[in-house]
């Protein structure tokens, strides 16, 4: 048997990494301003991180949700007050596509309605639910087709306002900032009318926060930025540093029923353990002051890079558009040692490292990008000169 081929790779083997570094099987270091898909926050096999894990597992790994467990509480409660929801409701699970899942079944459960509506552009997973509210047909099989879903423009209140006046939407679905679109924003008087439009309507507003929470923007939430507070909140990706965890924060109105929903291995004790380390070490570095100051500090300099159109985002959640598409740009990237992302945009670079980059990474990042431009520049140039028309 082989692996299932459904991606496209990037040709390096990583066999160790320590906090922004990896090293590959042939020694070659590369600096990761990707992060594994934004999934590394405090940083790889950060101490407080490995060190909490290994003695979790030397005394209980796993039990199913069918005993007692301190450590869900102590979670909850921890989340709630670092995220500046304390009052909120903890419902965890292994992935972001599951936290989806699991926050539309709550609004639908809540309002008895059925229809969801998100946004162009919009990602939020692959599992049936997740896929059907995901802004891409060639993601979706027959099998996924069916739900009750409308997709608006982003930032368009009057196309919103016409979905939700019939009163019958479970949910207003979205990201807080647009990752595999390419790194794009929501306005934050957007978010404001949705949260005022949804309130108005007995509609629940969900933001999807897999890919731009647990610090990445320099808030907790990307939406905190904007100063509202959504029902339902999904979280992933940065919450467990790499070990598979996903959660939903739910609002103290939505009341919990037995059998409601489960999973057999969604905060288990091993992925409590990791996700209390992430907030610990959080915490202890200031590791999202961190992330709002090395991610402000290289949008200012990204911004003076030849052939960019544009650098979106906030923190350390950057898309770098360019006037044509990256794919060479990240090889050569790659040869130089930097790890970088792509997006649904062929022509945007997406940088999301762990939160503990630094300002002189950053720099190196800024140098290697200018190198490589300027190797495009002179192929371009050698190979199609503009005087020869
Ligand atoms: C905003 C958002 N929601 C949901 C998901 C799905 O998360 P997972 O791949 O962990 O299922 C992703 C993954 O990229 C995401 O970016």
């Amino acid at each position: 048997m082989k692996p299932f081929d459904v991606y496209p790779l990037q040709k390096i083997t990583p066999v160790k990494a320590t906090g922004t570094r990896l090293l590959d099987d042939k020694g070659v270091e590369y600096l990761d301003f990707y992060g594994g898909h934004a999934v590394i926050s405090v940083g790889h096999s950060h101490p407080v991180y490995v060190e909490a894990i290994q003695k979790q597992l030397d005394n209980l790994g796993f039990y199913s949700n069918s005993v007692l467990n301190p450590l869900q509480i102590e979670l909850a409660e921890r989340l709630g007050i670092i995220s500046g929801y304390p009052d909120y409701q903890l419902f965890l699970v292994n992935s972001g596509s599951e936290a989806v899942e699991n926050a539309l079944r709550l609004a639908s459960f809540h309002t008895g309605r059925k229809k969801v509506v998100t946004f162009h552009g919009a990602f939020h997973g692959r599992t049936s639910g997740s896929l059907a509210v995901t802004d891409n047909r060639k993601y979706r099989s027959a099998f996924n087709v069916d739900h009750e879903v409308a997709f608006v423009p982003l930032n368009d209140r009057e196309a919103v306002t016409s979905q939700l006046e019939a009163r019958d939407v479970a949910a207003v679905l979205i990201e807080g900032i647009q990752g595999m679109a390419g790194v794009v924003e929501p306005s934050d008087d957007f978010l404001q009318f949705l949260e005022t439009e949804c309130a108005k309507h007995g509609t629940m507003l969900v933001l999807d926060e897999v890919q731009s929470g647990f610090g990445r923007t320099g808030k907790f939430f990307a939406h905190q930025h904007a100063a509202i507070r959504p029902q339902l909140i999904t979280m992933g990706k940065g919450m467990g540093n790499g070990f598979p965890v996903g959660g939903v924060m739910i609002h103290p109105d939505i009341r919990p029923e037995m059998g409601m929903l489960g999973a057999t291995f969604g905060g288990n004790h091993l992925a409590c353990t990791a996700v209390l380390s992430v907030l610990k070490a959080m915490i202890a570095e200031n590791m999202m002051q961190q992330a709002e100051i090395t991610g402000a500090y290289a949008k200012s300099k990204l911004a003076s890079l030849q052939g960019l159109k544009e650098v979106r985002g906030r923190g350390l959640m950057l898309g770098i558009e360019f006037a044509f598409p990256v794919k060479q740009l990240r090889k050569l990237l790659l040869d130089e040692g930097i790890l970088t992302g792509n997006s649904s945009n062929p022509n945007v670079l997406r940088i999301l490292p762990p939160l503990c980059i630094t300002i002189d990474e950053v720099d190196m990042l800024i140098e290697k990008l200018e190198v490589v431009l300027n190797k495009i520049t002179m192929d371009i140039l050698e190979n199609s000169p503009p005087w020869r028309g």
